[in-house]
């Protein structure tokens, strides 16, 4: 993706004079004869009769598009953002992203969002939202495409009422660019199939982004994992002839000072056919996602190490493709995992806890302050939370509750679930100390029982991005394919703490 400009100015709209101007109305002020007659006088175009004719009432994801007469405005873009009395920065970022593929109907190669009908009390929290997300409502995966269409909008501007707000308004700007920007990253390493991303490649990936925004990223191959006793992430490769990885990241924001890190652990499953426990045909192409997990703490790494986050974080990505070849492991199989604990394996497509249980292991030797760790993990989190939410656990109450509160003013919420030692008992193994399926009850919950035995007693919490990491369709700042979950989200949850 080519990098958009993001300018927020004080200057006037004509001054400035984009290809187009997005301005937001509220549903009660369509019906202002006041309000519109204000447009008009601006723009010198009837709004009014496309309003009286019902065309436009200013619902969310409502736009319309007009002419204006008066030089030297080009085109009008009035966005509609639906009641007052529910709006907020997720309503605002949601309006934003749909509009950046609305525009696309217009040759507009720069746009204007004026920020001048909003509540001045928010200003600066709507830039943010606003350029988030418009920036990953246009975003599209093209990388493929022999062909590309014209690629759109290469210029937003952000206008400002007040010229004394400037300064805040452009630090929330970056912010907003540097998330979405590290959002639509992570969006295309989800996308790219798996034939063209094996795990060396994820890890790569890792590396070109490390030397690129200077933090650190060490890649431990298959002889290491050997040495580590790193049996489950070795297990799940096996079955395919390309490598399995763990790749370690650092951003130390805190040279210096001696602080116990923030360890964020992604599932980077490349691709998960289910193995020889085979999936059933149906949409397996969408299993080059699987690897969410770790472009999402790849891409969180990169966005706060840009955004100079002062504090130490680790990111593991635990990187393996599932295929069924002759090596693969199989059901009945007893792995010894790299902390000792013994898994007798159920099915081999419960392939995300093992890669992770090693690496959750690993995690424990940089003694950190909390753990987090995201995952396309279960079918049966897509089947409870749909797309809303993520699946949210945890072994510390306070870590759940900053998650929460990460989720919702981030716009990617959570919902917790349980984990009560009553779930143990659906793990409990014939042969070995824990099985890695747990039938089909409280899916999502025995991943997490499972997960929390190679966290010991820090502070963890796990992440079910199963729902969340994918949308079947177009729709806010979300775009058909990969949605970069858990970005947005560990982002504000690390520049809260
Ligand atoms: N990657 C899948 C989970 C998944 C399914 C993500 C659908 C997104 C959409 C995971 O590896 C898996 O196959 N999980 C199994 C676990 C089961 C065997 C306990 C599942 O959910 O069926
Ligand atoms: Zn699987
Ligand atoms: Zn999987």
């Amino acid at each position: 993706m080519s990098e958009m400009k993001v300018t927020v100015t004080a200057d006037s709209i004509a001054k400035v004079n984009p290809d187009a101007l997005l301005t937001g109305v509220f549903e009660e002020d369509v019906s202002s004869k006041e309000t519109i007659g204000k447009y008009e006088k601006l723009f010198g175009t009837e709004i009014l009769r496309a309003v009286e004719g019902g065309d436009f009432q200013g619902k969310l994801f409502q736009f319309l598009l007009v002419y204006p007469t008066k030089k030297p405005y080009k085109r009008l873009l009035l966005m509609g953002l639906g009641a007052k009395n529910k709006f907020n920065a997720e309503v605002f970022r949601r309006a934003c992203g749909a509009s950046a593929r609305e525009i696309k109907k217009a040759k507009a190669k720069s746009v204007g969002l004026d920020l001048s009908f909003l509540p001045s009390e928010h200003l600066s929290d709507m830039t943010r939202a606003g350029v988030e997300g418009f920036l990953m409502g246009g975003y599209r995966f093209i990388a493929y495409k022999s062909q590309p269409d014209d690629n759109g909008v290469e210029k937003l501007f952000v206008f400002l009422p007040r010229p004394q707000e400037l300064k805040v308004a452009k630090a929330q700007a970056e912010r907003g660019k540097t998330i979405a920007e590290c959002v639509n990253f992570a969006r295309d390493l989800a996308n790219t199939p798996g034939n063209e991303l094996p795990p060396l490649a994820l890890a790569q990936a890792a590396k070109s982004q490390s030397k690129k925004l200077g933090f650190s990223c060490k890649v431990l191959g298959v002889n290491e994992l050997k040495k580590l006793n790193m049996n489950a992430i070795l297990a799940v490769g096996g079955g395919s002839s390309r490598p399995p990885c763990l790749v370690v990241l650092e951003h130390d924001g805190a040279r210096g000072r001696k602080s116990a890190p923030i360890v964020l652990v992604g599932k980077g499953i490349t691709f998960d056919s289910g193995g020889i426990s085979l999936k059933p045909p149906a949409d397996m192409e969408r299993m080059k996602d699987d690897m969410s997990g770790a472009a999402a703490v790849l891409s969180a790494i990169s966005a706060i190490a840009k955004l100079k986050l002062k504090k130490r974080v680790i990111g593991l990505m635990a990187c393996a493709e599932n295929l069924p070849g002759s090596k693969a492991y199989r059901p009945g199989d007893v792995i010894k995992t790299a902390s000792g604990t013994t898994v007798e394996i159920i099915s081999t497509d419960a392939e995300g806890r093992m890669v992770l249980a090693d690496a959750l292991h690993y995690a424990g030797r940089f003694k950190p302050a909390v753990i987090v760790d995201v995952a396309t993990l279960t079918g049966a989190c897509v089947i409870a939370l749909g797309a809303e939410a993520c699946g949210l656990m945890s072994n510390n109450e306070p870590l759940a509750e900053a998650l929460l509160k990460a989720g919702e003013s981030s716009g990617e919420r959570c919902w917790q679930l349980p984990l009560w030692d009553e779930y143990d008992e659906l793990i409990k193994s014939d042969v070995a100390d824990i099985k890695n399926v747990g039938g089909r009850a409280a899916g999502t919950i025995t991943g997490g029982m499972f997960l929390k035995r190679f966290v010991n007693s820090v502070p963890w919490a796990h992440l079910d991005i199963a729902g969340t990491a994918w949308s079947d369709k177009d729709w806010a700042y979300k775009v058909k394919g990969s949605t970069g979950a858990g970005v947005r989200l560990l982002v504000e949850f690390l520049m809260s703490r």
